[in-house]
Order: structure tokens, then C-alpha cells, then sequence
């Protein structure tokens, strides 16, 4: 269990730098007006997308695990309620990838600052899970 957690949570934090950095990433994007350095930001968010879509799926592999050999979690209230909150991160993370595809079309339509208040999203819901998980209040 304990070797199960390990992993979960490195996954975590491996998925986590794609969620602060590739939004970062969407900001220079959306103010870039050269075509190489646009290109480039296309390169980047679509290898950084990968890249954190296997830290999560890891994550959720190693974090189901401990549900596998461990099913009474499920009864826990703070965890249920932090599955709720990993199923908002999920459709974060979805949304991001659209937006990667939208970008590598040159349809942005969203502002920097736009982008900036949708980079804060990953902090509030790691600070909530990471309680949830750590202090396990009910
Ligand atoms: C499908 C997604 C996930 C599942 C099924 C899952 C499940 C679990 C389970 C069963 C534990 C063991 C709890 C215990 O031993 O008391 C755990 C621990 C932990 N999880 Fe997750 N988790 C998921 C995603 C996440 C995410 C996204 C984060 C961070 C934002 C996270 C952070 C942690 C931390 C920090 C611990 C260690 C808590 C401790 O023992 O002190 N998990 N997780």
C-alpha cells in the first residue's frame, strides 16, 4: 500500500507541472505574433500535454489501486469528496487539451488575462485535494 501511495503521489506532482506550466504556456501563446515562435508553442503544448496526460493517467492507475485492495476508502467521506474534486481536474484537463487543438489551428480566441485567471484553476483544487487527503476531516 505504502509503495502504491509512493508512486500515486509522484505521479501526481508529475501531472501537476503540466497543469501550471501548459496554461503558463497558453498565456505567452495568446500575445506570441512571430510565426516561428507560434510553432514553437505548438510543439511545446502538444508534448507537454502528452507528457501530463501520463502523469495523471498514472495517478488515477495507482490511486484506483489502492482503492482495489483497500474498497472500505470508498465509504470515507473525504475521499469521495476528493474523487469529486480529481473529476473536476479530469475535465480541466480535457479542457486544456481542446484547447491545445484550438491553438494549433490559430483559432484562439481567448485574452492573456483570460488565460491568467484560468491558471489559478489547478492551484485551488490542489490545495483543497491535497487537505482533503492529508488532514482526512471526515
Ligand atoms: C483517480 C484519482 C485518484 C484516486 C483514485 C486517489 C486515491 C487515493 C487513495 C486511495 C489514497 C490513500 C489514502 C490513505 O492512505 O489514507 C490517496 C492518497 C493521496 N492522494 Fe490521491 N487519488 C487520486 C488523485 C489524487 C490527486 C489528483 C491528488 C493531488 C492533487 C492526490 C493526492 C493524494 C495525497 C497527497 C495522498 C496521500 C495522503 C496521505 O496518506 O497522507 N490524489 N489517494
Amino acid at each position: 500500500m505504502l509503495w502504491l501511495k509512493a508512486f500515486h503521489i509522484v505521479f501526481v506532482v508529475t501531472w501537476f507541472a503540466g497543469l501550471f506550466y501548459l496554461p503558463r504556456l497558453f498565456v505567452y501563446h495568446a500575445t506570441a505574433t512571430d510565426p516561428a515562435g507560434i510553432e514553437r508553442f505548438k510543439v511545446m503544448e502538444r508534448r507537454l500535454l502528452a507528457i501530463m496526460t501520463i502523469g495523471g493517467v498514472l495517478a488515477a492507475i495507482f490511486g484506483i489501486s489502492m482503492i482495489a485492495l483497500s474498497p472500505a476508502f470508498l465509504a470515507i467521506g473525504w475521499l469521495r469528496l476528493k474523487l469529486v474534486l480529481v473529476a473536476a481536474l479530469v475535465g480541466y484537463h480535457v479542457w486544456c487539451g481542446s484547447l491545445v487543438r484550438t491553438f494549433r489551428a490559430d483559432r484562439n480566441r481567448h485574452s492573456e488575462r483570460w488565460y491568467r485567471l484560468f491558471n489559478e484553476a489547478p492551484s485551488l483544487l490542489l490545495i483543497a485535494i491535497v487537505v482533503l487527503a492529508v488532514v482526512k476531516p471526515f
